[in-house]
C-alpha cells in the first residue's frame, strides 16, 4: 500500500513539475513488474528498400506474439524483394512515392490511421523526413551494418560500408541498432555487436557475416524496445 501510495504521489508531483511523460514511462515499468499492468499492443511498420532478409526474420519472430504485431510493410521500390515476403505472409503493403513521402504529410496520416505504433527500418534507403520522425518520436529504430559512429552518415550503406571498413584495415566491424533522429545514423544506440574482419575478407564475405549477426539480434532487440515503449 505504501509503495503504491508513493507511486501516486510521484505522478502528482511530476504533473505539477511538467515531467509527467517521463515519470509515466517509469511508472509503467514498475507497475508491469508488479504485475498490476500489462504491456500495451505494438503495431509495427517495417520500412525496407531491398531484399528484406531482416524484415523476414522480424516477421517470423513476431508471428505468434501476444503483444507485438507486424502490421505493415512499406517500401519505396516496386521491385523490392520485401514486398514479395509481405505477400507471402499476408501482410499489408504500402508503396511510397518519393516526392509525396519527402514533401507532404499524407503517408504519416495514413500510417497513423492504420494504428502503427512503432517504425522499424530494415535496409530503407531514403532519409526519413522530419514529419515522420516527429510523429514517431523515439519510436523509430534502424539497423546499421557497422559500429557507429564509425562508418555512418550519408552514402554509407550496403557494400559501401564494408568496402570502407576493409580499405581502412579495420580488425573488427559489426552492427548498431539505434533510434532514429533528424541526422543520418545518429540517434541513441540501443545495441551493438562485433565481428572479426579477416585479412581475406571481401565486402561480400563481410556483408554475409554481418547479415547473420543482424538476423540473430535485430528481432529480439526490437521486442525489448517495443515492449518497453508500448
Ligand atoms: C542490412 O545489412 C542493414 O544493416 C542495412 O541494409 C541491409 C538490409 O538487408 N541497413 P536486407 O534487405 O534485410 O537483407
Amino acid at each position: 500500500m505504501l509503495v503504491f501510495g508513493y507511486q501516486v504521489v510521484l505522478m502528482v508531483v511530476a504533473f505539477f513539475f511538467g515531467q509527467f511523460p517521463f515519470f509515466w514511462n517509469y511508472e509503467k515499468k514498475i507497475l508491469r513488474r508488479m504485475g498490476v499492468m500489462q504491456p500495451g499492443q505494438a503495431r509495427l511498420a517495417i520500412f525496407a528498400s531491398g531484399k528484406g532478409s531482416n524484415a523476414e526474420k522480424i516477421i517470423q519472430h513476431f508471428e505468434n506474439h501476444s503483444n507485438i504485431h507486424v502490421s505493415l510493410i512499406v517500401s519505396n521500390k516496386a521491385t523490392a524483394g520485401v514486398l514479395d515476403i509481405a505477400k507471402r505472409f499476408g501482410i499489408d503493403t504500402l508503396l511510397l512515392e518519393k516526392k509525396k513521402f519527402m514533401e507532404t504529410n499524407e503517408y504519416v496520416q495514413l500510417i497513423k490511421n492504420q494504428g502503427i505504433t512503432h517504425v522499424v527500418l530494415a535496409g530503407f534507403l531514403l532519409k526519413v523526413p522530419d514529419n515522420l520522425i516527429q510523429a514517431y518520436n523515439n519510436k523509430i529504430v534502424n539497423i546499421h551494418p557497422a559500429l557507429l559512429p564509425a562508418y555512418g552518415g550519408k552514402g554509407m550503406y550496403g557494400d559501401h560500408v564494408h568496402q570502407a571498413v576493409i580499405q581502412a584495415g579495420e580488425k573488427e566491424s559489426g552492427i548498431t541498432i539505434h533510434l532514429v533522429d533528424e541526422e543520418y545514423d545518429h540517434g541513441k544506440t540501443l545495441f551493438q555487436s562485433k565481428v572479426t574482419v579477416d585479412p581475406n575478407d571481401t565486402p561480400s564475405s563481410l556483408a554475409e557475416k554481418i547479415h547473420q549477426l543482424e538476423h540473430q539480434h535485430y528481432p529480439s532487440v526490437i521486442e525489448k524496445w517495443a515492449l518497453r515503449t508500448s
